[in-house]
C-alpha cells in the first residue's frame, strides 16, 4: 500500500468515470459494506469511504473505520448511514442532491403515465401475442391531463414532480411538514389527510426517516379515491407494502407506479401477481448523465474533506471533525 495516497474504500463498483476520477484522488480499494463491517485487515488505513445507497453504514461499521474523515454515499438519500454516530466519531457523511432531482421526476411521471394507462400490462400483452387488433375497450386507463396530483414531500424532486403536473394541466396539491415557497404555478399546500383524499395521483418524495417509516399504511391508503393511483420513487419503507398489496388486490386503489421496495432487492410475490402495478427495479437517478454527474459529486465531497475543507454536500454537522494524519 502506498504509505503517502489516500486510500478511499468504495462498496461496490461505480461507473468507470467515477473511478477514474476516484483514482486521482488516492487509491481506490474495491470492498463490500460486509467487508467493512467484519473489519479486514487494511481497514485503519481507509481516508475515505464511497458507499451505496443500500449498504448499511451503521455505528459498527463506523466504529471499524478509525481513519475515516467522510463516508460519501453515491445517492441524494442517506437513510443508510447513521449520521449520529457518523457525527460523534468526527465522521462527515455527503450526498448527491441536486443533479437528480429533475432525472428522479422524469421516472415518477413515467410510471404515473405508465400505471393510468396501462403500459406494463400492454406490454406483457403484446409480448405474450394476444394482440388481436384494435378493441374499444382494450385496456382502458385513466386520463392524466387535468386531474389533481398530489405531491407528498415539497422538496427538490417534490417540485419538479409538480412542475411536469402542471405541464399536463394538473391541478397540484403538496404537503410538507414546513410552509413551503409553491416553487411553481398555484400549486396548493394542504394537510396529507386532505391531499390523500383529493388526488387522483398522489406520489411520494420524501426521506426515508423514523418519521416517514410506513407514512402511508393501511388507514391512510383508505383514504385514498378507488380509481387513485400511487407512485413512489422515494424509498420502499415510506409504504406499508403488505397494505398496498391488500388495497390494490381488493381493487381500493385503481393501480400504483414503484420504483422502490420495501426489503429491496426482495419483491413481495403479492405485488408480482398484480397486473395493476408497473415495477421499475430502483431506477430514479438512472440516466447516464446524472450518474455520472452524481460521481463527480461524490469525487468532489472526498476531494474536499482530504483537503481539511468540509464536503460540499454535507448531510451531518460533526462538532469535531477527523483530520487526517499527515502522510502515513
Ligand atoms: C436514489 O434512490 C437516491 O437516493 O439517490
Ligand atoms: C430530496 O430527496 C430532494 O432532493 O428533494
Amino acid at each position: 500500500m502506498n504509505q503517502g495516497q489516500p486510500v478511499i474504500a468504495v462498496t461496490g463498483l461505480l461507473l468507470d468515470q467515477t473511478m477514474d476520477r476516484l483514482g486521482e484522488l488516492g487509491q481506490v480499494v474495491l470492498t463490500t459494506a460486509g467487508d467493512l463491517r467484519a473489519g479486514h485487515h487494511h481497514q485503519d488505513q481507509v481516508d475515505a469511504v464511497v458507499s451505496l445507497l443500500a449498504d448499511p453504514i451503521d455505528a459498527v461499521v463506523l466504529q471499524q473505520l478509525p481513519g475515516a474523515l467522510i463516508v460519501a454515499n453515491y445517492a441524494v438519500g442517506v437513510n443508510n448511514i447513521d449520521l449520529a454516530a457518523a457525527e460523534q466519531l468526527g465522521i462527515y457523511v455527503s450526498n448527491t442532491p441536486d443533479v437528480l432531482t429533475e432525472t428522479t421526476a422524469d421516472l415518477a411521471f413515467a410510471l404515473l403515465l405508465a400505471a393510468a394507462r396501462h403500459l406494463g400490462a400492454g406490454e406483457r400483452f403484446m409480448r405474450s401475442g394476444r394482440f388481436t387488433g384494435w378493441q374499444p375497450d382494450l385496456l382502458l386507463g385513466v386520463d392524466v391531463h387535468h386531474k389533481t396530483l398530489g405531491v407528498v414531500g415539497y422538496g427538490r424532486i417534490g417540485r419538479a414532480m409538480a412542475r411536469r403536473g402542471h405541464g399536463f394541466d394538473m391541478r397540484v396539491l403538496y404537503c410538507a411538514r414546513s410552509a413551503r415557497e409553491p416553487g411553481c404555478c398555484d400549486a396548493r399546500q394542504t394537510d396529507l389527510e386532505t391531499l390523500l383524499r383529493e388526488s387522483d395521483f398522489v406520489s411520494l418524495h420524501l426521506p426515508l426517516t423514523p418519521e416517514s417509516y410506513h407514512l402511508i399504511d393501511r388507514r391512510r391508503l383508505a383514504l385514498m379515491k378507488p380509481t387513485a393511483v400511487l407512485v413512489n420513487t422515494a424509498r420502499g419503507p415510506v409504504v406499508d407494502e403488505a397494505a398496498l398489496v391488500e388495497a390494490l388486490a381488493a381493487k381500493h386503489l385503481a393501480a400504483a407506479g414503484l420504483d422502490v421496495y420495501e426489503n429491496e432487492p426482495h419483491i413481495q410475490p403479492g405485488l408480482l401477481a398484480l397486473d395493476n402495478v408497473v415495477l421499475a427495479p430502483h431506477l430514479g437517478s438512472g440516466s447516464l448523465e446524472t450518474r455520472v454527474a452524481m460521481g463527480e459529486l461524490v469525487a468532489a465531497n472526498v476531494a474536499a474533506v482530504l483537503r481539511g475543507e468540509p464536503p460540499v454536500n454535507a448531510a451531518n454537522a460533526p462538532a469535531h471533525p477527523r483530520k487526517r494524519a499527515g502522510a502515513r
